[in-house]
């Protein structure tokens, strides 16, 4: 461990955060500022002292635990890399970016929290924190009432969302000089390797839709079906609890039969289908 750059006002950090014994620790920062990287270092900080954080991963974009599009909860390890943990539960929020999509975000990233069962609970976010991101951020916070704000800022650019919350203690720590950039092009590599890796051991398989309950279905007009099982929609199926069991593609939807062909790991009883805005090519 620590392969990485750990500045001093990190260690300070995480000292001050480990000495209350427990809290729900609220990571913010802009793309690529080191969220990722910190919270791997408070993982490990807080594992060497004996701890066993909880990490909940909501940055739905860029993911280091489970398949991107979903919210994700997990338990870190000592000498285990953060995107080799098995996600302990997951939130279907069904796109990569929090944009349009800001009820899920709130509503995932708080279930997990309560459902994270431990005293330390890291929170990473995404890396949308102006304009609409400002909104995401306000209200993740309102909703996670976190103990620690812990943000990581090159220019001001969480300054709004700082000064809204100043009465939350707020750990406001440099980037390393050593955080870089990931193109479009490896961030779009990076997930398809994860949803890749999260389809591994998936098969295909033929359900009526009539005995599947669907839910987030395009609101408004009624649309044809052929327009909504569209092939290659990333979609989570859920138990009758509104548990996600896993997720799953459409590849084909039978209109004579009124029956879908779902490519997914999933076995059991999955009683729900949760529609995303997203299409998924693996190959
Ligand atoms: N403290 C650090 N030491 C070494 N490399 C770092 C450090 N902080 C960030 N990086 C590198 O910068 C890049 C972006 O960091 P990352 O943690 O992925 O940011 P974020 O999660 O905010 O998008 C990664 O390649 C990461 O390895
Ligand atoms: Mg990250």
């Amino acid at each position: 461990m620590n392969a990485f750059h750990v500045p001093r006002d990190w260690r300070d950090a995480a000292a001050r955060i480990e000495r209350a014994q427990r809290g729900r620790i609220l990571v913010l920062g802009a793309s690529d500022r080191g969220k990722s990287t910190f919270c791997a270092y408070l993982a490990w900080y807080l594992l060497r002292r004996g701890h066993r954080p909880a990490y909940v991963d909501a940055d739905v974009g860029q993911k280091d635990i489970g398949p991107p599009a979903t919210i994700s909860l997990g338990y870190p390890a000592l000498n285990r890399p953060l995107e080799t943990l098995p996600p302990a539960a997951l939130y279907f929020v069904g796109a990569v970016t929090p944009l349009a999509h800001l009820l899920p975000m709130v509503v995932g990233t708080r279930k997990l929290t309560e459902q994270a069962g431990r005293p330390f609970v890291l929170i990473n976010t995404s890396g949308l924190v102006t304009e609409v991101g400002e909104i995401l951020k306000t209200f993740q916070i309102d909703a996670l009432q976190p103990d620690w704000i812990v943000t990581l800022e090159r220019d001001w650019e969480l300054e709004a969302i700082v000064a809204a919350h100043r009465h939350f203690p707020v750990l406001r720590l440099a980037p390393s000089p050593l955080a870089q950039s990931k193109s479009p092009e490896l961030r779009r590599q990076r997930r398809l390797a994860a949803f890749r890796h999260h389809f591994r051991h998936a098969r295909s398989w033929r359900i009526p839709v009539s005995r599947l309950i669907l839910q987030r279905l395009p609101v408004g007009e009624s649309q044809p079906w052929e327009t909504i099982f569209t092939p290659n929609r990333l979609c989570a199926l859920a138990d009758r609890r509104q548990t996600v069991l896993e997720l799953a593609l459409i590849r084909g939807y039978d209109a004579d039969n009124h029956r879908l062909t779902l490519y997914s790991p999933a076995q059991g009883d999955c009683a729900v289908l949760q529609l995303g805005d997203l299409h998924v090519t693996l190959a």
